[in-house]
C-alpha cells in the first residue's frame, strides 16, 4: 500500500480503510511513514472529517499502539470517567468515594496537570503521604478491597497519541472533532472499565469553547466508545466559570471533603450527583428512579466519606484529613482579599484567566516539567449573577510567594466583568446524553 494513496483518497473525501489507517499510524510511529505524510493527511481530515466508522478504526489504532490495562482480576462493575478539563475540576475526589460506597469499582488512573486546568493526581498528592505511583499488584489489591483506587498513569499508554497530538499541535489540525475524539478515547479505552461517563466542557475555562463542539465531541466519543463494547454516557457541562469556589490542589481537596459532608458548593454537588447517577443506571446496580435516592443516602450516612478515608490510609496518606483538613493539609503563609471595583452583578468570568492566576501563585504548570505548591490557589467568592459591592471581595487569592501575588491578583481582576443590571445565574449541565 502507497501512503500516498491513503493520503489522496482522503484529500478526495473518501474515507479510507482500516487498514489504511493502520498502515499510516502505524508506520508514522516507527519513524517509516514521515511527518510531512502525516501532516497531510491530518489536514485533508481537517477539511473532509472523518466516517464514524473510520473514527472508530483510528481509535482502535491509536488504542492498540500501547499498553492495555486488564482490570479482569479485579472484582465488580468497573466504573470510569473522563473530564475534557476544567478548572476547580475536583468531580472525581467526590464522585469515586460516593459510587465505590455504593458497591461499584472505581480504579481510576488519572493526569497531572497542565497550563489552566489541574489534575487529580496533584490534588491527591497534596494529602500528606498520599502515594499515587502504584504497582500494578499494590493497585489491584487495593481495588479488590476498598472498591477504590486512584494512581498516576506509568503504563506506556497509546504512544501513537503522543505522537499524533505534537504534530497535530504544530500544524493547526488539533480542534478536528474526529481527531480529537480519537485522541481521548484512544487512550480512555486503554483500561478496560464496564463503564465509562464522560464529562465534557464547554465554555471560557474549557477546551471546546462552544456549546454545539462540546455537544458534537460528546457524541463521537460515545459513539466509538459504544463500538468498543463499553456502556457510554456523556454529561454537558458549562466551564464559563469554575466548578466550585476552590482552585488550587490542597484547596481542591478541603471543597471535595466538605461536599462529602454535605457542605459543599451546590454546583459541584450537581455535577457530582448527575455523573454519579448515569453509573448507577448503566450498571445497573439499581433501579434507574431510585439512583438519586442511593446517592444522597450514600452521602448522608456517611459512607462515601468514610471510604475516602479508606482510599486515603490505602495509599499511604494520613487519614485524618478527612476528619480535619485544615490541620493536616497544606496552607499558604499569605490571605488576600481581591476587592471588586464596581458595584453590580457579576456578568461573566473568564474561567481560564482564573486558572491563569492559580497557575502563576504556583497551583498549576505552565510546563510538564515544572513543580507545583500544593498550598496556594484561589477561592472564588462571587460568580455569574451575584451581586456585588464597591470594596466587597469578589476572591480570595492563597500564596506563598509574595512577588506572584500582584500579577496574579491582576489578571483575575480582568477574569471579571459586571454588569449594574441584574444578571441571571448560568445553567450547569447542558445536556446528557
Ligand atoms: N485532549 C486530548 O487528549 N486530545 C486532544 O486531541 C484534545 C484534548
Amino acid at each position: 500500500m502507497r501512503i500516498y494513496d491513503v493520503i489522496l483518497k482522503k484529500r478526495d473525501g473518501y474515507p479510507n480503510t482500516k487498514e489504511e489507517i493502520k498502515a499510516l499510524i502505524d508506520g508514522y510511529v516507527k519513524g517509516e511513514v514521515p511527518d510531512y505524510q502525516v501532516s497531510a493527511w491530518l489536514m485533508a481530515i481537517f477539511f473532509n472529517h472523518m466516517t464514524d466508522e473510520e473514527r472508530s478504526n483510528l481509535t482502535e489504532v491509536i488504542l492498540n499502539s500501547g499498553e492495555r490495562i486488564d482490570l479482569s482480576s479485579i472484582k465488580g462493575i468497573k466504573v470510569d470517567k473522563h473530564s475534557t478539563g476544567g478548572v476547580g475540576d475536583k468531580v472525581t475526589l467526590v464522585l469515586g468515594p460516593i459510587v465505590a460506597s455504593l458497591g461499584l469499582t472505581f480504579a481510576k488512573l488519572s493526569g497531572r496537570g497542565l497550563g489552566h486546568t489541574g489534575g487529580t493526581v496533584d490534588k491527591l498528592e497534596s494529602i500528606p503521604g498520599f502515594r499515587t505511583t502504584l504497582e500494578k499488584d499494590e493497585f489491584f489489591s487495593i481495588v479488590n478491597d476498598i472498591g477504590i483506587a486512584v494512581a498516576g498513569q506509568t503504563a506506556n499508554i497509546a504512544p501513537a497519541d503522543k505522537k499524533l497530538y505534537a504534530l497535530r499541535d504544530v500544524t493547526a489540525t488539533v480542534d478536528e472533532i474526529s481527531l480529537i475524539a480519537s485522541s481521548i478515547m484512544g487512550k480512555k479505552l486503554a483500561v478496560d472499565s464496564d463503564v465509562i461517563v464522560l464529562d465534557v466542557k464547554t465554555g471560557s475555562g474549557a477546551f471546546m469553547k462552544k456549546l454545539e463542539d462540546a455537544k458534537a465531541l460528546a457524541i463521537a466519543m460515545l459513539d466509538i466508545g459504544k463500538r468498543h463494547g463499553r456502556k457510554m454516557s456523556a454529561v454537558v457541562s458549562d466551564m464559563n466559570q469554575p466548578l466550585g469556589n476552590m482552585v488550587g490542589n490542597a484547596l481542591e481537596v478541603k471543597e471535595a471533603i466538605e461536599t462529602l459532608k454535605g457542605k459543599g458548593p451546590d454546583d459541584l454537588f450537581e455535577l457530582t450527583v448527575a455523573i454519579a447517577e448515569r453509573m448507577v443506571i448503566l450498571s445497573e446496580i439499581g433501579k434507574p428512579e431510585k439512583a438519586r435516592e442511593m446517592i444522597h443516602d450514600t452521602i448522608k450516612s456517611g459512607k462515601a466519606l468514610k471510604k475516602l478515608k479508606a482510599l486515603v490510609e490505602a495509599q499511604g496518606g494520613n487519614p485524618e484529613v478527612v476528619d480535619d483538613p485544615e490541620r493536616i493539609l497544606p496552607s499558604a503563609r499569605y490571605k488576600f482579599e481581591v476587592k471588586s471595583p464596581y458595584e453590580g452583578f457579576v456578568e461573566s468570568i473568564d474561567a481560564q484567566e482564573i486558572g491563569i492566576s492559580a497557575m502563576i501563585l504556583g497551583a498549576g504548570r505552565e510546563k510538564k516539567e515544572d513543580g507545583i505548591d500544593p498550598a496556594v490557589g484561589v477561592e472564588v467568592l462571587k460568580k455569574v449573577g451575584d451581586r456585588v459591592q464597591r470594596g466587597e471581595p469578589l476572591a480570595v487569592i492563597y500564596a506563598n510567594d509574595i512577588n506572584k501575588y500582584e500579577t496574579a491578583e491582576r489578571r483575575l481582576l480582568g477574569a471579571y466583568r459586571f454588569s449594574k443590571t441584574a444578571v441571571q445565574k448560568l445553567k450547569l449541565i447542558h445536556e446528557i446524553f
